[in-house]
């Protein structure tokens, strides 16, 4: 790394700590630094493609980094692709993070573009190079990180100031980087989609700039151009209200039931929250606990449904619908007896309709993953406690119903937790400090058995951005569990869509 690099003493670490911004110098990308190597990549369609790509290592994307392992990132850039030399000058750039349970991400050791993805597939970096885009692939700090002096460095906020400053550093690499830097678009899933999220939502915000100020962060706009969250896990303060909300009825994995009165306080405790929020969504009005499932029903789930069933040979949508009396099927137009507003009928895919009650749903989805309550753990031992951790303390409360649980009606949370949770959740800068120079366009996906979080988590964030007036494509996977990502493909194109 160049000479202005050096390790960050305890105190850098600390918003308007010693390191600067004036080594700009040595977060000057090198075009000519690159490996040269050629990749064979499956197109969702099963189309193998041969890409020659320059694979660019970038040591640090900020001056003073705390821990460069992971304060570091790789640029990918399609040279030749089938054959057929590609021009990525000015192709979107797709800033792919790889952070899962809000832990450390590194990509310093890689060697080349990640591949694949879940379950052997083609990893979205792999089909975005393959469409002729420029690919980033930024590492974090996250929760776990402690340095010798016991110090907790990749704790909240840690991880979006990361993801800050590496889009600064394409920024401020205009004209050097290739790719167009209007053009970025994020991706993550889970705790990374929750981040990319967040990445969106809060572009240009001043919140972060003494944070990015400590690590040497290029001194320009950290905006976005797009985000794509699958299953964000975001709004953790709100979290354990909205799950049980969503799960409150649904037992444990081995049908162990929740504590019924800490699941009834927060559930009640939502409506509140709720409230407060003012979301709308059309045909709804203002979304409330009373109408939020109608709302998740009618505009995500069963649309999901739909989608899948539709999607079925005959036979398999006849041998679901028989094994999950709990939809009733109607409309179908040929290819098979009609269904029935009865339910169970076997009508063709096109023009088919699924629907179905809240309770049905539930008892469908069966076993809620977590405990209540989820997130806030009394005992401490969640990953988003860990993530709230500060200096030599490793976990902490965020939310005054467990902390005041555990030590008492009086207790106070920590005086810098709220402004921390602020800098976590989208939601703030989407509703109480509305941001304009957030993404404007979107792409949302969870999958309807994804009970990592509350259905509702990804609900009201594509409802309030899309009374925002915001380009938001959001869909439910059916039947998909954490993680899912059933259409790779769609998304890549989708870029190309909103960027072009
Ligand atoms: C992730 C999953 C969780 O259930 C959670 O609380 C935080 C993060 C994840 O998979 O990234």
């Amino acid at each position: 790394f160049g000479s202005g690099a050096r390790a960050a003493s305890p105190q850098d670490r600390r918003p308007g700590g010693g390191a600067g911004a004036e080594a700009s110098a040595d977060l000057v990308f090198d075009p000519d630094a690159y490996a040269e190597s050629t990749l064979t990549i499956e197109d969702t369609g099963g189309v193998a493609h041969e890409v020659v790509y320059r694979f660019h290592k970038v040591a640090s994307y900020v001056a003073a980094p705390v821990d460069a392992t992971y304060q570091s990132l790789n640029v990918s850039v399609p040279v030749r692709i089938d054959g057929t030399a590609v021009d990525a000058t000015g192709a979107p750039i797709l800033l792919a993070n790889a952070i899962g349970g809000y832990m450390p991400s590194s990509v310093a050791n890689n060697t080349g573009i990640v591949a694949t993805g879940m379950g052997g597939a083609t990893s979205r970096q792999a089909l975005a190079l393959a469409a002729g885009y420029v690919v980033v692939e930024p590492g974090a700090r996250g929760r776990t990180l402690v340095d010798a002096s016991g110090v907790h460095y990749g704790t909240a906020p840690a991880a979006i100031v990361d993801l800050k400053a590496a889009v600064r550093y394409l920024k401020f690499n205009r004209g050097r980087v290739p790719g167009d830097v209007r053009r970025i678009v994020s991706s993550g899933v889970s705790a990374g989609g929750a981040l990319s999220a967040l990445l969106g939502a809060s572009g240009d915000s001043p919140l972060y700039d003494p944070y990015l100020k400590a690590i040497g962060a290029a001194d320009t706009s950290d905006a976005i151009f797009a985000a794509g969250a699958w299953c964000p896990i975001i709004d953790l303060e709100h979290a354990d209200m909205a799950y049980e909300w969503c799960w409150g009825a649904n037992p444990l994995s081995g049908g162990a039931q929740v504590d019924p009165t800490v699941s009834g306080e927060l559930k009640a405790a939502y409506a509140g929250h709720l409230a407060s929020l003012g979301l709308r969504a059309k045909g709804f009005g203002a979304l409330t606990a009373r109408n939020l499932d109608a709302y998740l029903l009618r505009t995500h789930l069963e649309p999901s449904a739909t989608r899948y069933l539709a999607a079925l040979p005959d036979a398999d949508r006849v041998a679901y619908l028989a094994a999950n009396p709990f939809i009733t099927w109607t409309g179908g137009t040929s290819g098979g007896a009609s269904g029935g507003a009865s339910g169970g009928g076997s009508g063709s895919g096109s023009g088919g309709r699924a629907a179905f009650s809240w309770d049905g749903f539930l008892t469908h989805v069966g076993a809620r993953k977590k405990n209540a309550p989820s997130f806030d753990g009394f005992t401490l031992g969640t990953p988003e406690n860990n993530l709230f951790g500060t200096g030599t303390t490793k976990a902490r409360h965020f939310t005054l119903y467990s902390l005041r649980h555990e030590s008492g009606g009086s207790a106070r949370l920590d005086a810098d937790i709220p402004a921390k949770l602020d800098l976590m959740n989208p939601m703030h800068h989407l509703v109480e400090n509305l941001n304009r120079d957030r993404a404007k366009h979107w792409w949302i996906r969870l999958g309807t058995k994804d009970t990592d979080t509350s259905l509702s988590v990804a609900g009201n964030l594509s409802a309030r951005l899309t009374s925002l007036g915001d380009d938001v494509d959001t869909a439910y996977y059916w039947d998909a569990g954490h993680g899912a990502d059933q259409d790779p493909g769609a998304f890549v194109e989708w870029i190309g869509e909103v960027t072009g």
